[in-house]
């Protein structure tokens, strides 16, 4: 089957897509012995002799889904060279072309998922598939319900008002006044809960996410991975199919 140029060298594990772009335009691949620099350039692997500097590609990878519970400290990216550590420093011991699904701050721990596979990426992030995501955020102070029903409902943030979310409290500790508050969103704006509670007049103190969908971090130790089953990845994609972009989230009793 014919495909983007960029989409065949990405599945053959050459690199992100955008990178494989970089690889056409810069006239290092050559489809039947002919340099492509064209960006749309259509081509068939199982037809075609797609080469990059000269040396052909392999076969389409394998797909690689793994789970990560991300320490606080690390960059959830491929590369930057300002990060100080990167998530793919967690996960070096599998040998694939791995990126993050989404992003969780520098400072924000928690459940992260990376893969080779482009699709699947661009089902879990595209904001019109809201897949639930769940936040425990440690905040100071007594949080107040009025203001747990304010960032139910959407607050107001500079790239606009939040969809509506869940929200619960799982602790209030006095002796060091702060809430444990579970957030639970169907978006994933930039620095997102941190603003929400910004809003309302919280300062987080920790924030970490403990499940996407379903899939949560049983069993899995902060800074440790495992590769996600055939059965959680189809659950993943199913939640991500399922979600239509309009439906209101439940809402909390009382
Ligand atoms: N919301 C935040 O504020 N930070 C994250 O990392 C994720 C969601």
């Amino acid at each position: 089957m014919e495909e983007r140029l960029q989409k065949v060298l990405a599945g053959a594990g050459v690199g992100s897509r955008r990178r494989c772009e970089d690889i056409i335009a810069a006239g290092r691949v050559a489809v039947n012995g002919q340099i492509i620099t064209e960006l749309g350039t259509k081509a068939d692997p199982q037809r075609d002799a797609i080469t990059v500097d000269g040396k052909p590609i392999g076969p389409p990878a394998d797909k690689v889904y793994v789970l990560l519970n991300k320490p606080r400290g690390y960059t959830s990216t491929r590369s930057d060279p300002h990060a100080e550590k990167t998530v793919m420093e967690l996960v070096k011991s599998i040998d694939a072309f791995l990126y993050p699904v989404g992003r969780l701050d520098v400072d924000t721990a928690g459940l992260l998922i990376l893969t080779n596979d482009g699709e699947f990426t661009k089902l879990m992030s595209h904001p019109s598939h809201r897949v639930e995501k769940t936040y425990v955020a440690v905040v100071r102070g007594r949080i107040k319900s009025a203001d747990m029903h304010v960032l139910e409902d959407g607050v107001e943030l500079e790239d606009g008002i939040t969809a509506p979310a869940r929200t619960r409290l799982l602790a209030y500790s006095a002796k060091d006044n702060t809430s444990t508050v579970e957030v639970v969103i169907r978006e994933g704006r930039k620095r997102q809960v941190r603003r929400m509670f910004s809003t309302v007049g919280y300062h987080v103190l920790s924030l970490m996410r403990t499940k996407i969908g379903k899939l949560d971090l049983t069993n899995l130790r902060e800074g440790d991975s495992r590769l996600l089953t055939k059965r959680e990845v189809s659950d993943l994609r199913k939640t991500a199919d399922r979600s239509p972009a309009n439906s209101a989230i439940s809402r909390r009793n009382g």
